[in-house]
């Protein structure tokens, strides 16, 4: 299979490319310059030159707090951009997958959010995103819209790196732990999208392969509690380590409000695309032996 990601540098774009091969798929990347989701009068005809049989849209506008002060730039990326991209993919004829966010939802639920929960997003991020999920449905029914959370990657920013990083220079780092959600390994995840990817490309009449599914590592954490797993698995490979002091969401005030529970039931994809994530511990592993080789050299 052909496929074609947007989002050239991102983490889950890098991850897709790096597991295109296990997957015998052919991948290619597209992102700026070439293809700029705020210039959207371009991106048909790009995509049409470049073919394949279906488009994952990986890029997004993703700097949550900033996002506040430029609601705009993230709308444009974000909702015009991918409702954009949809559209194309509909013209050519080939079905479309586009990668969604936990912060839809406002985090008030007491359980892990299913897909058909009342959505309520709580900063402009999320609204941006929200407004993408309707912008593809509108532009194409032969879509997916995976909502996911957390990622986490060799690649790009993320909070493992940020963790790694900061325990270089520091005893103590202070974490959320009334946060709850799903780390979610952004290779873990590019499996997962190639498993979407051939079941839309094997069952092109399959209507209930396509709509809304959650995909998010398997199991459940606040942020304390990953980085706690960060630094015990780092400090056991050699790694940097540091001890973690809990601290509430009105400790560590930030622009944008975040969902306390951003928990994802991910039952619905198991049971129509019988995909489900490994459990989110067991992938860290991998993911700090490749940071801290990076780091140490070895
Ligand atoms: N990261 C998370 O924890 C998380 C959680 C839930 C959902 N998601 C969603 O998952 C998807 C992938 O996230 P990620 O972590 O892989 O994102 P990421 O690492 O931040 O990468 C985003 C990519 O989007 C590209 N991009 C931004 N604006 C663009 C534009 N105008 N035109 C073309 N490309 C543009 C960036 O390109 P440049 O390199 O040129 O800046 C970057 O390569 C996104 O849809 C995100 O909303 C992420």
């Amino acid at each position: 299979m052909h496929i074609i990601v947007i989002g050239k540098e991102g983490q889950v774009a890098r991850a897709m490319a790096e597991r295109a091969s296990t997957h015998r798929a052919e991948t290619l990347l597209l992102g700026r310059p070439e293809l700029d989701l705020g210039e959207p009068s371009a991106i048909e005809d790009i995509l049409r030159r470049t073919g394949g049989d279906l488009i994952v849209n990986a890029a997004a506008y993703t700097a949550v707090d900033q996002a506040e002060a430029e609601p705009g730039a993230a709308e444009a990326v974000n909702a015009s951009g991918a409702g954009t991209l949809a559209g194309a993919a509909r013209a050519m004829g080939v079905p479309f997958i586009q990668l969604s966010t936990d912060y839809v939802f406002d985090g008030t639920l007491p359980r892990p959010y299913r897909e058909d929960d009342a959505v309520h997003p709580l900063g402009a991020y999320g609204r941006s995103k929200l407004l993408g999920e309707q912008a593809v449905a509108a532009a194409t029914d032969d879509h997916v819209i995976l909502r996911t959370a957390w990622i986490y990657s060799p690649f790009g920013r993320n909070f493992v790196k940020t963790m790694l990083r900061l325990a270089a220079d520091r005893d103590e780092i202070g974490i959320v732990a009334d946060q709850i959600g799903s780390p979610t390994s952004a290779l873990d995840l590019a499996d997962g999208i190639y498993g979407v990817a051939r079941n839309l490309l094997e069952n092109p009449q399959e209507g209930r392969l396509r709509g809304i599914f959650n995909m998010a590592g398997n199991g459940f954490a606040s942020w304390a509690e990953f980085a706690s797993e960060i630094f015990a698995v780092s400090a056991r490979l050699g790694g940097p380590f540091a001890r973690i002091r809990p601290l509430s969401t009105a400790d560590y005030p930030t622009p944008a409000k975040r969902p306390g529970n951003s928990r994802l039931d991910c039952a619905k994809l198991e049971a129509i695309h019988g995909i489900r994530l490994p459990v989110w511990r067991a992938s860290l592993e991998p993911c700090l032996l490749r940071l801290i080789g990076e780091v140490s050299g070895r």
